[in-house]
């Protein structure tokens, strides 16, 4: 069983991260850290509450982390994920269900004391799932350098090629280029970047959204809900007939390995320019003769992501 702490800005697809980092037999939660990016940090932590609550993981401790990028201002996505960052079909929004409040403090003190408890009390590394912009693993880097040897990093971010809200960068990159710098040169010994190339193959089609529904039950009217949402907004905004599942594949990363392929090189993040701040520049060929700082995932096997999204999914159903 792998420990992990899921640092995200939900977001629908981050909600899915969630429940599968929440439910997924190999995984074990220590908590979730938010992160200002889809929407402010209080909506997104909000967020975060709601869909603990929603889908039976209450126990989960929430902490609200940064507000704003580390030197830019924030970038918020409301065309994709709506103005509350969660928002369903036909009404209604994930904070209709939050109950409770996230722990009082600083989220990267409150990181540090977790993950280093854990990484004391079993001897092996917690996986740090990053499905929002860096700023808060940023900032435990900078903040708790012992950290390091504690933690393996997977983050959702990144693009080999073409961007989706820039034409050569990700989102979660482009919101806080200096951070994810950080990140990649912070000398964590695995660092695994899901990257578009693969969360563009994990879309959930009219097949997958029938094997989800299987019962007609209030939790997974709301999944349904929350999924139509995001098809119809990745139609509007990107012309995609069914939208990708970014975040929960790389939470799916640290559950099965073994579900992708993967290339190990140099990945350095464009912060200088103007004109493609936020971009990851992979290095395939070694062409820059750096050492190589990350795994990059190159495909995933879709049907297997699947059967572990939708046993997540249904096991929050039945509780
Ligand atoms: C990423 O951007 C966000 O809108 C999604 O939640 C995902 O983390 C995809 O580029
Ligand atoms: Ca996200």
């Amino acid at each position: 069983v792998r420990d992990v702490w899921l640092d995200c800005d939900p977001g629908h697809d981050d909600a899915l991260a969630i429940i599968l980092a929440g439910y997924d037999e190999v995984l074990n939660l220590l908590g979730v850290s938010t992160v200002a990016g889809n929407q402010v940090v209080e909506k997104v932590t909000l967020n975060a509450l709601g869909t603990l609550t929603a889908s039976g993981l209450s126990s989960v401790d929430v902490v609200q982390g940064q507000g704003r990028p580390l030197l830019r201002p924030p970038l918020l996505c409301p065309e994709i994920h709506g103005e509350s960052g969660l928002e369903f079909a036909e009404g209604g929004s994930m904070q209709d269900y939050a109950i409770g409040s996230p722990v009082p403090g600083k989220a990267v003190n409150f990181m540090f004391e977790r993950i280093s408890a854990q990484y004391k009390k079993r001897g092996q590394p917690v996986c740090l799932v990053c499905t929002g912009a860096l700023t808060n693993a940023a900032l435990l880097l900078l903040v708790y350098p012992e950290v390091i040897p504690m933690i393996e990093i997977v983050l959702m971010g990144g693009c080999i090629g073409t961007g989706n809200t820039h034409a050569v960068a990700e989102f979660n990159i482009q919101t806080d280029p200096e951070a994810a710098k950080v990140v990649f040169e912070a000398g964590v010994q695995n660092l695994a970047m899901v990257p578009l190339e693969v969360t563009h193959t994990a879309l959930a089609t009219p097949a997958v959204m029938q094997r989800m529904m299987q019962r007609q039950t209030p939790f997974l009217q709301l999944m349904h809900k929350l999924l139509m949402f995001f098809a119809q907004t990745y139609k509007e905004v990107f012309s995609f007939e069914h939208p990708p599942l970014h975040d929960p594949l790389a939470v799916f990363f640290v559950a099965c390995p073994s579900a992708f392929t993967v290339r190990k090189m140099r990945v350095d993040i464009e912060t200088c320019s103007a004109l493609s701040a936020g971009q990851t520049v992979c290095d395939m060929w070694s062409q820059s003769q750096q050492p190589i700082n990350a795994t990059v995932a190159m495909t995933v096997d879709v049907d297997k992501f699947w059967d572990s999204m939708i046993a997540a999914i249904l096991k929050a159903d039945m509780l």
